[in-house]
């Protein structure tokens, strides 16, 4: 056995020899390592109720780091034509990513409101797709979040009355408004389809509506111009 081996010896030792020579002369060789680039994301969504895309907000395809507020990395989403799918790319995404979100971000990347989250976890593959998804840009969750809570409405409508009777708090407040008679006016708070019956838009639009004024409170005209919408929609919830 061991004289049958004997002459293969040299060879070894040449060829160890070649090998260590290779890499000590710092010739380059195709890169046979899996591709570093690490994870790219791709997501097509088709957008419902486009009438309210954020315009002075922008509408984002990021990713979010466990509890984030701002995306580590991320595409501004543009306005689609009518229904055509939007087709979504995100590359080499930091490794901290744990989550992928399409929401709304105001000026400083602060994320406002999210229609669509999914988490990354280690054991996905290099490359996500998420299959065509339908968002609809006009949840009934986006005018309580980005309304009621942001311009603090709930402040004063909260409690057991809240002023002029009015509740807005999270649960309460759709019950309250639609279909609901003012404490105030003739107009009920909310008529579904008919805005100029509707008596919220009122007091939000003009000085005089009630005793203690309104207007101004709200001051993204986008937001107003969403709650308009939504009645003239019917009040979808
Ligand atoms: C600082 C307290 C305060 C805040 C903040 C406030 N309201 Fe009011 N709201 C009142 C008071 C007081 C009245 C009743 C005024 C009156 O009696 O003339 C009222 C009345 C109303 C009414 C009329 C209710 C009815 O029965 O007709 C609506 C609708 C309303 N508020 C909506 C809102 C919305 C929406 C916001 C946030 C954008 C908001 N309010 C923020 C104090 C407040």
């Amino acid at each position: 056995m061991k004289n049958r081996f004997r002459h293969l010896l040299p060879i070894v030792c040449v060829l160890s020899w070649a090998t260590m020579t290779a890499c000590d002369s710092g010739d380059i060789y195709p890169d046979e390592t899996p591709n570093e680039q690490g994870i790219s994301i791709e997501a097509s969504f088709i957008l419902r109720n486009t009438e309210v895309f954020p315009v002075e907000y922008n509408l984002i395809f990021g990713v979010f780091a466990e509890g984030g507020t701002a995306p580590l990395a991320s595409v501004n989403v543009i306005q689609p034509n009518g229904d055509t799918p939007l087709s979504l790319k995100l590359e080499n995404i930091p490794e901290e990513a744990t989550s992928v979100k399409l929401g709304m971000v105001n000026s400083g990347r602060q994320l406002l409101y999210i229609f669509f989250e999914q988490s990354i976890d280690d054991s996905n593959p290099s490359q996500i797709v998420i299959p065509e998804t339908e968002i609809d840009l006009l949840p009934y969750d986006r005018i309580q979040q980005l309304v009621f809570q942001q311009y603090n409405c709930v402040s004063c409508h909260q409690g057991t009355t809240g002023s002029a009777g009015l509740l807005l708090t999270q649960g309460l407040s759709y019950p309250q408004l639609v279909n609901t008679p003012s404490t105030l006016s003739d107009k009920p708070r909310v008529t579904p389809s008919d805005p100029e019956n509707s008596f919220l838009l009122d007091v939000l639009s003009q000085q005089e509506a009630v005793g203690y004024p309104h207007t101004g409170l709200i001051t993204r005209s986008e937001d107003l111009a969403m709650l308009r919408i939504w009645i003239e929609k019917g009040c979808p919830q």
